[in-house]
């Protein structure tokens, strides 16, 4: 008896080892298609989806870190020989809401939607507070100098004129003014009586965003469950820009919140409405974030960091991200050292609303 209970328990562990075997051998060839299928049901983008729902308002809301340049001796502008000094100041931290409103499902596989934005000021978390004074560059005689660049004599000496009495070249005002709140120069005033093109009755970086609805435009991005997932379609009812030259015009990339499911460890393309453009995020490195692994990207070539950029040769990219790299980064738009040209942009047309780098 006890030899022929002996024997079934083998059967029944041989079994057991062949099945557990087998599956081993299923999960490693099916792995990938297991954990895809279920990465995809829970991205299944539909009203009232998980993914939906984290996509239609963000919470908890991004963190926004804003860097001041005091300018500590904006009294020596005249002295021939004297540099400029600034002293970075902050960060000023905000919380940025950002909620999708007049969400359109569109028959061809795309959702339109734009944003309201909402920020709120993080003083707790802020290393300074908004009621500090800064001298900066005046923005606004910069810009009315520059706009009238090209105008005859006349119009130069009489706008020259104006700006001597009623403004300067530096300007303090509070944190909170440069910022959101804007401040009136005494001189925009006036420009608005002589109907000097469109211009606001106050300036601030980001005066007039707060609150705002569809201020960065009108978004079309792509929800099927395929490798085109949350790339935006188009921006502003078109596929390229004209901030720029060539390809640096094209809008591509993810609209802001999603990813490709398996992302590459070279780079991310993302659309920011903000850059007038679409930037490369590059890969850094692997990270952890509460138990989930990740893969973190960088932004720190959009700008000039004070670094060369690496060229294409050495990111040694695959082909498909290759595709996505104009030549050599659009150099067209920016040098090696990924300085930003802003004449196209902002300062010609007093619309920093409209794309502020
Ligand atoms: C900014 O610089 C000015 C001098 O130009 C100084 O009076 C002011 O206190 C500085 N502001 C802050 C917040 O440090
Ligand atoms: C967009 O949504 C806002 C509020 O949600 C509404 O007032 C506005 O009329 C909508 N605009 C369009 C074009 O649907
Ligand atoms: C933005 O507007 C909201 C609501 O009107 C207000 O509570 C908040 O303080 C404003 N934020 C800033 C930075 O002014
Ligand atoms: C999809 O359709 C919408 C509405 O007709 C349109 O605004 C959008 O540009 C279209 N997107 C693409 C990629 O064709
Ligand atoms: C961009 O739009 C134009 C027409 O509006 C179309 O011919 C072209 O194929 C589009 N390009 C892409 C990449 O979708
Ligand atoms: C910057 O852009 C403007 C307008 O497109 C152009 O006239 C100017 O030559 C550019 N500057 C440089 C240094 O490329």
């Amino acid at each position: 008896m006890k030899k022929r209970r002996g024997f079934y328990v083998q059967i029944i562990l041989l079994v057991l080892g062949l099945s557990l075997g087998l599956l081993g051998i299923f999960l490693l060839i099916f792995l990938d298609a297991i954990h895809d299928g279920i990465i995809k049901t829970a991205m299944t983008f539909k009203v009232g989806s998980a993914s939906y729902s984290a996509w239609s308002t963000n919470s908890p809301p991004l963190d926004m870190d804003v860097y001041l340049f005091n300018w500590t001796n904006s009294d020596q502008i005249r002295e021939a020989g004297v540099k400029p000094k600034f002293e970075r100041l902050g960060p000023y931290k905000f919380k940025e809401c950002r909620e999708k409103i007049n969400i359109t499902w569109n028959s061809n596989n795309t959702v339109s939607y734009r944003h309201r934005k909402l920020y709120h000021f993080d003083g707790p978390r802020s290393t300074r507070q908004l009621d500090d004074l800064i001298t900066t560059v005046n923005a606004v005689s910069l810009t009315i100098s520059h706009k009238i660049r090209d105008s005859g004599f006349l119009t130069k000496k009489a706008v020259s004129v104006s700006l001597s009495s009623l403004s300067s070249v530096a300007v303090t005002q509070t944190a909170s003014k440069i910022l959101f709140d804007g401040f009136d120069d005494g001189i925009l005033g006036i420009l608005n009586l002589a109907s000097f093109g469109e211009i606001k009755d106050k300036f601030g970086l980001f005066y007039g965003t707060n609150g705002s609805e569809g201020k960065d435009g009108y978004y079309n991005m792509y929800y099927e469950n395929d490798e085109n997932f949350g790339v935006i379609a188009s921006w502003n009812f078109k596929n390229t820009t004209d901030f720029y030259r060539g390809k640096c015009n094209a809008i591509r990339g993810s609209a802001g919140e999603f990813y490709p499911i398996r992302p590459t460890k070279d780079s991310i393309v993302i659309y920011s409405p903000e850059l007038c453009r679409y930037a490369v995020l590059e890969y850094v490195e692997e990270v952890t974030v509460k138990g989930i692994r990740g893969y973190k990207y960088t932004g720190n070539y959009i700008f000039d960091n004070g670094k060369i950029r690496r060229f294409e040769s050495e990111l040694n990219l695959k082909s498909v991200a290759k595709n996505l790299y104009p030549k050599r980064y659009c150099l067209e738009m920016s040098q090696i050292s990924m300085i930003c040209n802003l004449s196209s942009q902002s300062y010609n047309d007093f619309s920093l609303e409209k794309c502020m780098p």
